[in-house]
């Protein structure tokens, strides 16, 4: 069997994840070209990892051997939300998925869909306002924001905006702590980000202890007549609906979109979205491929095994990353353009090997919904405004982590569409 090809360097010192991290894109562009292939092994976060960057391998890893490599128990996402779904494997993270999927699908999400069109109108229907640019990112992740807290925990920002404020700000020191170095130390007058971010997570767990407490309506109610393993399973898995994470990728995908269909050269194709849903449906398939919010996922191998024809022993590593399997010139042709009808041409049919809400057993269970969630906001934004970039040149290289984004926060203006009608009826 061959081996991987590339070097996955001594313990320590031979460890490359400050590279990736600092930059995951150039990373694997430059491996896979020293390697001439879209499968190498490296070493992250000081294990031996196969990165995986083509389609075939991606399917092979989520979908016919995802019982043969699984999540990270000790994952960071442990250190900071507990045992939740996503770092639990076998049986468990079987009966957790089947509790929760009963949430996000069926009578459960059709009865938010009115909740979904009135964040759109709240957060959305003063863009014009100021007549100055907008952060987009910014606006963006406040929807998202509205979105879970209201959903999720049944505080809205109209309704009680101290509380939906301090939720907020305890998420971001939350998230803040996830990212930065998980060293818990306390020191008088100073503390570290990551024990910081432990002090804003005990507040947030009890604002959901009371609501799983005392709230019977809504997602909480249902959440905690749900069957779950333990006692805390229902406030752990509240905790990570409504960190920052799902706003960040709400707004990072709705971020691209708002971008890649700006200014006066994109109106048609604006119209066209505007009028046929199944158009919009594929502008926003090439919208997550060219920039999906995650930069992939984690497993470790649970025996030895075999990736796209390669050895890979056990306990190693492997990432799949979503920015690379997307453009894999092998099925999606001129894989650096955005084209739309692509979806409709030679890779009708093919949305199952796109990755962004990743793929096979262990796929988002929230696909569902922020499926239903985005289109709500494109449609809105497309039947309401026009839209450029302003000023007109900016600087919209990406940055890919922790979400993928233009690292210099881009800036929009909305003009509404229907201002002259209404102008002419108010003067008639
Ligand atoms: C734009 C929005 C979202 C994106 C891009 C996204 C992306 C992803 C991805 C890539 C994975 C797979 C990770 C892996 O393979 O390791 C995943 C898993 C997951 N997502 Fe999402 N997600 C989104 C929204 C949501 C929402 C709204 C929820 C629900 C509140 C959610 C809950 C989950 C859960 C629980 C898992 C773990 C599933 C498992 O391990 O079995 N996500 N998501």
């Amino acid at each position: 069997m061959s081996k991987l090809p590339g070097n996955a360097g001594l313990s320590l010192l031979g460890d490359k994840s400050l590279d990736f991290y600092r930059d995951p894109v150039s990373f694997y562009r430059q491996k896979m070209d020293k390697h001439g292939g879209r499968v190498f092994q490296s070493r992250l976060l000081n294990r031996p990892t196969a990165f995986i960057c083509s389609v075939e391998g991606m399917r092979e890893l989520l979908s016919e051997k995802s019982n043969l490599f699984l999540k990270d128990p000790t994952d960071l996402m442990t250190n900071m939300y507990g045992d939740t779904i996503v770092t639990t494997n076998g049986e468990e993270a079987c009966l957790l998925r089947l509790s929760l999927t009963s949430l996000f699908t069926g009578r459960c999400l059709e009865s938010q869909r009115d909740f979904i069109s009135s964040v759109c109108e709240r957060c959305l229907k003063d863009l014009s306002l100021s007549g100055q640019p907008e952060c987009v990112y910014s606006v963006f992740k406040r929807l998202g924001t509205e979105l879970v807290l209201g959903l999720f925990l049944n505080v809205r920002a109209e309704e009680q905006p101290e509380l939906f404020q301090e939720i907020m700000q305890l998420c971001t020191q939350h998230w803040h702590g996830l990212i930065s170095a998980p060293v818990n130390v306390k020191v008088p007058l100073w503390s570290s980000g990551f024990s910081t971010a432990l002090e804003a997570r005990d507040k947030l767990m009890d604002i959901i202890k009371d609501k799983l407490e005392n709230d019977k309506e809504g997602f909480v109610g249902s959440l905690g007549s749900l069957p779950l393993p333990d006692s805390s399973a229902a406030s752990q898995h509240l905790l990570l609906f409504i960190s920052a994470l799902i706003p960040k990728a709400v707004a990072s995908l709705l971020t691209s979109f708002t971008l890649v269909l700006g200014g006066n050269e994109q109106e048609e194709t604006r119209r066209r979205a505007g009028e046929d849903p199944d158009y919009l449906h594929r502008v926003l398939l090439e919208v997550q491929r060219l920039w999906p919010p995650f930069i992939g996922g984690r497993r470790i191998a649970d025996q030895d095994s075999t990736l796209a024809g390669f050895h890979v022993p056990k306990g190693n590593g492997v990432i799949y990353i979503s920015h690379g399997v997307h453009r894999d010139p092998e099925v999606f042709e001129e894989p650096d353009n955005f084209q739309p009808e692509r979806w409709r041409g030679r890779n009708a049919g093919q949305e199952h090997l796109l990755c962004s809400f990743g793929s096979g057993p262990r796929s988002c269970i929230g696909s569902k919904l922020a499926d239903i969630f985005l289109k709500d906001v494109c449609m809105y934004l497309l039947k309401h405004y026009d839209w450029c970039l302003d000023p007109p040149s900016q600087d919209l290289e990406y940055k890919w982590l922790p979400v993928s984004r233009p690292a210099d926060p881009p800036t929009v203006s909305f003009t509404r569409l229907d201002q002259t009608r209404s102008d002419e009826s108010d003067t008639s």
